[in-house]
């Protein structure tokens, strides 16, 4: 039997003070490292990725890869790298996003997607929502139908998902942390 999603939380663990003073950082290094941990994260996932009918998985460099990647195999479709600026080797479309300091950019080669087509975003967290949101703006502008987006963790007292869900994608996540 698969690990249920309250099992898998557990796995996940919380480093205090990092990157800053004061911020619970949610590690996934110990929920990736367990053999059932893992495939029981990208199950969950590829489920509720299954039953909305995605055409293909989007994840963003670099935690998204990992669990983006494994969802698209295990549903048999093609996954989207979602980059980091200036890796991607031909002409790309580009969104610039604000970070909590300073800002931030993701690239797509439009290549990758095909006009229309059900693109699921796959990413190991939400938090403010900022990097999930310029994924979606830049898979609609490449093209992809994109309404919803899947994590492992969501940190709910960010917001992230609420942002999500206004700029019409729906989020599931498989846990939370709250007020913890
Ligand atoms: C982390 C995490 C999410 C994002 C969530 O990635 O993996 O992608 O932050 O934060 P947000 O909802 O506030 O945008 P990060 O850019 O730290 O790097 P990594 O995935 O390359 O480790
Ligand atoms: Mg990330």
């Amino acid at each position: 039997p698969k690990l249920s999603t309250g099992e898998l939380k557990a796995l996940v663990r919380t480093v205090p003070d990092f990157p800053e003073p004061g911020i619970q950082f949610r590690d996934i290094t110990t929920l990736i490292g367990h053999s059932e941990g893992l495939s029981a994260s990208v199950h969950h996932l590829a489920e509720i990725a299954r039953a909305k009918g995605a055409q293909k998985i989007a994840g963003m460099e670099a935690r998204g890869f990992i669990f983006g990647a494994a969802v698209a195999v295990q549903l048999g479709i093609g996954f989207v790298l979602v980059r980091k600026p200036g890796k991607l080797p031909v002409s790309t479309i580009g969104v610039d996003y604000a970070l909590e300091y300073g800002t931030d950019r993701l690239e797509v080669d439009p290549g990758s997607i095909t006009g229309g087509e059900s693109i699921i975003i796959v990413d190991d967290l939400i938090a403010t929502g900022g990097t999930a949101l310029a994924t979606a703006q830049l898979l609609r502008q490449a093209g992809g139908t994109v309404e919803d987006a899947l994590f492992v963790i969501d940190l709910p007292d960010l917001g992230g998902a609420a942002k999500l869900q206004q700029a019409g994608v729906a989020v599931q996540t498989l846990m939370q942390f709250e007020g913890e």
